[in-house]
């Protein structure tokens, strides 16, 4: 073990995975555990807030003491603990908080609470050491933002979803269409099984709220209520498996030319902004929904066409895990950017406290 470079314990507990994992300054992931719980949520068709916090509990200190003995460390190698002070669900936040805050008073440790979205937008540093400002495409089952990582705690937001984010989208689309939970992998398998994509698309045309506009905002409810408007005009009775993967396939087709289109003038802002400011440009995309391929390829061909980098982590570092959170803890550390014990859990916590709040944006905004 060497031991001049740091090393964090990460802990995240804000919505449905139970993860921690320990992490080392140069970026090596010593351990990462993660403890889906789909199982407790699978019968109610999405994640219940009191039903997690409680899974959380009782398998919180388990997957500390798995995560330490598989990287091979004890509580005296570490140099601070990192956890998920917000914001998500409030009871499954204050589990892994106060596991992080007891370690850390126990053993003497600074303690750094950590925005769970900084732990998305940061985890291309984490694995590719992408080098400020970049931009960054945030999706998740509870977030769409566009924004610039100008640096660790400093960011810019330029556009964000005005009703539903696209994670939500996905996974209440694909409950529509009768598929099981987590609605965004499955819904990506069935679009994967369409026979006749020119004819899916004809079957089932869906609208593209705002594309053409200027801005980066997003909006997803009508996509939402338009698979809803398709499924109720089939006849009565189950989709059949032909009907389902069409319509799987033409929402994610659509859903890839509403990234398009966003995206695009988030790359003309951001190239007339910042190309002066960054040696490479880069499209950071990051986030549960990243984890779709259909979206990484046309992230990717926009990027080329901008003449820009385009970065999506390893499919494994795109859902919520442990290692993104230590990463932003040991990126907090170099800075000196250390909380008290009395850090409050937040439910809500936005990463540019200055941008515009949006009509109906609610908690997502
Ligand atoms: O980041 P994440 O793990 O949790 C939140 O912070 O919300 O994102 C979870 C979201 C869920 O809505 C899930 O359905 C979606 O990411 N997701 C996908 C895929 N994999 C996960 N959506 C579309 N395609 C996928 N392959
Ligand atoms: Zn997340």
């Amino acid at each position: 073990m060497d031991n001049s470079l740091k090393i964090i314990l990460g802990i995240e507990t804000s919505c449905d995975e139970t993860a921690v994992a320990v992490v080392r300054e140069d970026g090596k992931i010593l351990s990462n555990l993660i403890l889906s719980q789909l199982k407790e949520h699978e019968a109610f068709g999405g994640v219940v807030p009191e039903i997690a916090a409680r899974t959380h509990m009782e398998h919180i200190d388990k997957l500390i003491k798995g995560a330490l003995d598989d990287a091979g460390v004890s509580f005296s190698n570490l140099d601070a603990i990192a956890a998920t002070s917000g914001p998500g669900l409030i009871g499954g936040v204050m589990v892994g908080m106060m596991a992080g805050k007891a370690i850390a008073a126990a053993h003497k440790l600074p303690f750094i609470g950590v925005n769970h979205l900084e732990g998305h937008a940061l985890t291309a540093r984490l694995t590719d050491q992408v080098q400020f400002p970049y931009l960054v495409l945030l999706v998740s089952g509870g977030h769409t933002q566009i924004l610039v990582a100008e640096n660790v705690g400093q960011y810019k937001r330029w556009g964000t979803t005005l009703d539903d984010a696209l994670g939500e989208c996905f996974d209440k689309s694909a409950k529509l269409m009768g598929l099981p939970y987590p609605g965004g992998p499955n819904l990506e398998k069935m679009a994967a099984n369409c026979q006749n994509p020119a004819q899916a698309l004809k079957k089932f045309p869906l609208p593209t709220p705002l594309k053409g506009r200027d801005g980066c905002d997003f909006s997803f409810s009508g996509l939402k209520t338009a698979v809803r408007n398709h499924v109720e005009k089939l006849p009565e009775g189950d989709l059949t498996r032909e009907d389902i993967a069409d319509l799987a396939y033409s929402f994610q087709i659509t859903v890839g030319k509403i990234l398009q289109d966003r995206c695009h003038n988030a790359i003309q802002k951001f190239l007339s902004t910042y190309s002066k400011n960054c040696e490479i440009p880069t499209l950071v995309v990051c986030g549960g929904v990243a984890a779709n391929s259909h979206i990484r390829d046309i992230l990717e061909s926009l990027t080329k066409q901008a003449n820009m980098d385009f970065m999506a982590p390893p499919m494994t570092l795109c859902s919520d895990n442990g290692a993104m959170i230590a990463w932003v803890g040991l990126e907090k550390l170099k800075h000196d950017m250390l909380d008290t014990l009395d850090i409050a859990a937040r439910p809500r916590w936005p990463l540019d406290p200055t941008a515009e709040k949006r009509p109906g944006g609610g908690v997502k905004a």
